[in-house]
């Protein structure tokens, strides 16, 4: 039986299209700047994000890394919310490799930072302080739920960044999902950063890579910081054919994992023993706390149901929602969970 990888949208495989796309692509070497599959992709994502370039990474953290190298200097400080992916989840690397600060601000529930404490955080101007330089969102949030930052309040971040002499770098790992959700352009959201790294392996299904977007003179810089990564890849153009797609054919589609996951979220609020955080998950994830007993052996009952459900930390649970969830996934799913806590 069909193992049900519920973890993250992570997980998804090629689409068959993409397959062939990968092994068809015209290739070149890319840190040449000559693979033209690449080249055409960045030049979409760059379209589609209404920035003047895009530039090929490997992976969303290698993009928001090379993002505040190129926006930040060492010693310099960012304005950080304390659930960011950023924050969390990139092993320190700004400051590791960056020389960077983080100056943390709390996230709201619904993923937004309070933007009087976004300006309260910022530094004078005096010897004592690192340099504040820039201000980093996160659009969906993903350990707040899924949670979309609005138009408006994107613009007023981005307003507030600039009075502030501040730049504005937008995670938008799932930017096309909140603009599916939203039935937006995504140039309403990406709009006020001045730049943005979205990803092309998660609900857009492509095996590898992201992109990062932002003017030319930043991609210039973020180039070199990619390569001081050792993110220059040279026929990358198997990787960017993948992309193409998850960018021509993909977006729409994530309607049906917003579907799902509100399909999932109702079923499990009738479960016993779990809360689900959000009756209307905003995206495509379900967030639940384990009222009682070990999260541990909750996952292994759920693995051995043929469940596989994200961990994220004590009792929180998350489930998420993508393109090899279909049919009656989410039913079975949920009666993996009810057999699973009654086991
Ligand atoms: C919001 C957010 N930003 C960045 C990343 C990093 O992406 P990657 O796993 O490709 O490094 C993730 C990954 O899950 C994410 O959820």
């Amino acid at each position: 039986m069909k193992l049900l990888d519920f973890r993250s949208d992570t997980v998804t495989l090629p689409s068959e299209a993409m397959r062939k796309a990968m092994a068809e692509a015209e290739l070149g070497d890319d840190v040449y700047g000559d693979d033209p599959t690449v080249n055409r992709l960045q030049d979409l994502a760059a379209e589609m994000t209404g920035k003047e370039a895009g530039l090929f990474v490997p992976s969303g953290t290698m993009g928001n890394l090379a993002a505040l190298l190129a926006h930040c200097q060492r010693g310099d400080e960012v304005i950080v919310g304390d659930q960011a992916h950023t924050y969390i989840f990139e092993a320190g690397g700004m400051a590791a490799l960056g020389g960077i600060h983080p100056r943390v601000v709390k996230n709201l529930s619904d993923g937004r930072l309070d933007l009087e404490e976004v300006r309260a955080a910022v530094r004078p101007d005096d010897a004592h302080f690192p340099v504040t330089r820039l201000l980093t969102l996160e659009n969906t949030h993903n350990r707040c739920g899924g949670a979309i930052l609005s138009p408006s309040y994107m613009k007023a971040a981005g307003d507030l960044a600039h009075e502030l002499g501040l730049q504005l770098h937008l995670d938008g790992a799932r930017i096309f999902n909140a603009s599916v959700a939203l039935g937006v352009d995504v140039k309403v959201l990406t709009g006020p950063a001045d730049s943005v790294m979205f990803c092309l392996s998660k609900g857009l299904a492509a095996p590898v890579g992201s992109v990062l977007c932002g003017s030319k003179d930043f991609i210039l810089r973020a180039h070199r910081a990619r390569k001081q990564l050792g993110g220059g890849m040279r026929q990358a153009g198997v990787l960017a054919a993948a992309g193409i797609l998850a960018l021509t054919q993909m977006v729409e589609r994530l309607d049906d994992d917003h579907r799902q996951a509100r399909q999932l979220a109702k079923g499990l609020s009738e479960v016993a023993g779990i809360q689900v955080e959000s009756l209307e998950p905003p995206t495509n994830m379900v967030y639940f706390q384990l009222m009682e007993g070990s999260a541990d052996a909750f996952r292994e009952r759920c693995k051995k149901a043929g469940l596989l459900v994200g961990v994220a930390g004590g009792s929180r649970f998350r489930m998420v929602t993508h393109y090899g969830i279909e049919g009656n996934d989410v039913k079975r799913a949920i009666d993996a969970i009810r057999d699973a806590l009654s086991a």
